[in-house]
């Protein structure tokens, strides 16, 4: 549910008409809902409302200062996977102890940095890391609190870039080197180990693979308690995938309750990594048709919004709904187009053979779901300035990141001094 509806005609987010965020800013922009933020917030935090939960907000799918702090504002903690998402997550708001930082090739400045921050939970991924963890901890008379994340070898059942959990992916412990591992860390002086975490992929839409994670996650737990070792937390991972194209995804009921179902007589805290499920659905990209251009082959519906601008469609295939800022009058006329971008790059598609109401040129449209992993993805590619993030709230909007364009891009360059002179004309 997302509150990107038609009033009157017009699209609006909540009760802003998004025509009129468009003569403010122009196009293409981003523009995120605060009352669908909330909602997903909370419709998770009541399934997980029987267990001993920490949200801890997947910062990666929308760090905009804006979108933690409403979330810090709920309550959320964040999983951050960079220095720079480490100082965005505490700039925002969100306190050091509900920061848990996970990935897997933390920076000995990255981990300094996490234990200077005195943050909740350092998620290990191999033993060099965990050693240097260690080394680094020693330096700065810190203890470091530990969870090793886990490799289930389970297959997520999404989009191959985004599984993370196959024996053979580059993330976690390999399953059979865990205890092993483990008992390592207790043996290292300025190591607390505290617990497990697992995280096997991304837009899961079945509740099957979670589970099976959980359960290896449990019987590790089995495993190292026989052994004599505490285990005190678990992080879970991210959260569930979203409907990007209407289809059926499991409720946050029904995935708080495979957690409790697997996990919850351990009397282990728990922690929950969500990203796209919070925001995912909470966001729009605004876009202007620039041309409609007939062939004999295809017809090509060209916005001015492009795969720098949002990615998801090159690369994983992923399908975003185009709708139109102005609703369609109820007619039997429908065109078959493709909706590109000006990139100069095939790939640069957001549809192939979309049914739709027939456009035309100067007419503003909406891809919808671009909430998670859109302006965070973004890149300047072809010299195209970084687009607008709008957020709405009630009848307000606000502008919460600039349009970062080509002047702003060029400050951060310079010429060499034997390029210095321009060239002769
Ligand atoms: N925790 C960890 C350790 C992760 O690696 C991720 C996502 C999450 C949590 C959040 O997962 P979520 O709840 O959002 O599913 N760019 C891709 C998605 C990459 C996800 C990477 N890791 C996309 O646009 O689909």
């Amino acid at each position: 549910m997302d509150h990107f509806t038609y009033q009157n005609g017009v699209l609006c987010a909540e009760d802003v008409k998004v025509s009129d965020i468009v003569l403010e800013v122009g196009t293409p922009f981003y523009c995120y809902s605060t009352a669908t933020i909330e909602r997903h917030y909370k419709v998770l935090a009541s399934a997980l409302s029987g267990l001993p939960a920490t949200i801890c907000y997947a910062v990666k799918a929308n760090s905009n200062q804006a979108v933690i702090r409403t979330l810090a504002t709920l309550g959320a903690g964040a999983d951050v996977v960079s220095d720079g998402e480490l100082i965005r997550a505490l700039q925002a708001g969100i306190p050091a102890h509900k920061i848990v930082f996970s990935g897997v090739g933390k920076t000995e400045a990255e981990l300094a940095l996490a234990l200077e921050k005195d943050i909740l939970q350092i998620n290990i991924e191999s033993v060099p890391e965990l050693e240097r963890l260690n080394a680094v901890a020693k330096s700065l008379r810190k203890t470091a609190p530990v969870a090793l994340r886990i490799n289930p070898d389970i297959d997520a059942g999404s989009h191959d870039k985004i599984s993370t959990g196959r024996r053979g992916d580059k993330f976690g412990i390999e399953w059979p080197l865990v205890h092993e591992v483990f008992s390592h860390a207790t043996e290292l002086e300025n190591i607390q180990p505290i617990g497990l975490a697992v995280h096997i992929g991304s837009q899961l839409t079945a509740l099957k693979p979670f589970k099976s994670a959980f359960r290896k996650l449990r019987d590790m737990v089995d495993l190292l308690r026989e052994a004599g070792h505490e285990i005190q937390r678990l992080d879970v991972g991210g959260g569930l995938g979203i409907p990007y194209d209407g289809s059926d995804v499991p409720s946050p009921s029904a995935y708080g309750k495979a957690v409790a179902d697997t996990l919850g007589d351990l009397e282990c805290e728990l922690l929950f990594e969500p990203g796209r499920m919070l925001v995912g659905n909470a966001g729009i990209l605004v876009t202007r048709v620039v041309y409609v251009k007939n062939g004999t082959a295809r017809d090509f519906v060209i916005i001015d919004a492009a795969m720098n601008d949002l990615i998801r469609p090159s690369l994983y295939g992923a399908r975003h709904e185009i709708i139109p800022i102005m609703e369609a009058a109820d007619s039997e006329i429908m065109t078959t187009v493709d909706v590109v971008g000006p990139v100069c790059e095939t790939g640069d598609t957001f549809a192939t053979g979309l049914r739709m109401s027939p456009v035309g040129q100067d007419d503003l449209l909406a891809l919808r779901s671009a909430g998670a992993y859109g302006a965070v993805m973004a890149s300047t590619y072809n010299s195209r300035a970084l687009v607008p993030e709008i957020l709405v709230r009630g009848s307000q909007f606000a502008v919460v990141r600039e349009r970062v364009n080509i002047d702003a891009l060029l400050r951060h360059e310079r010429l060499p001094n034997w390029l210095s002179a321009a060239p002769k004309a």
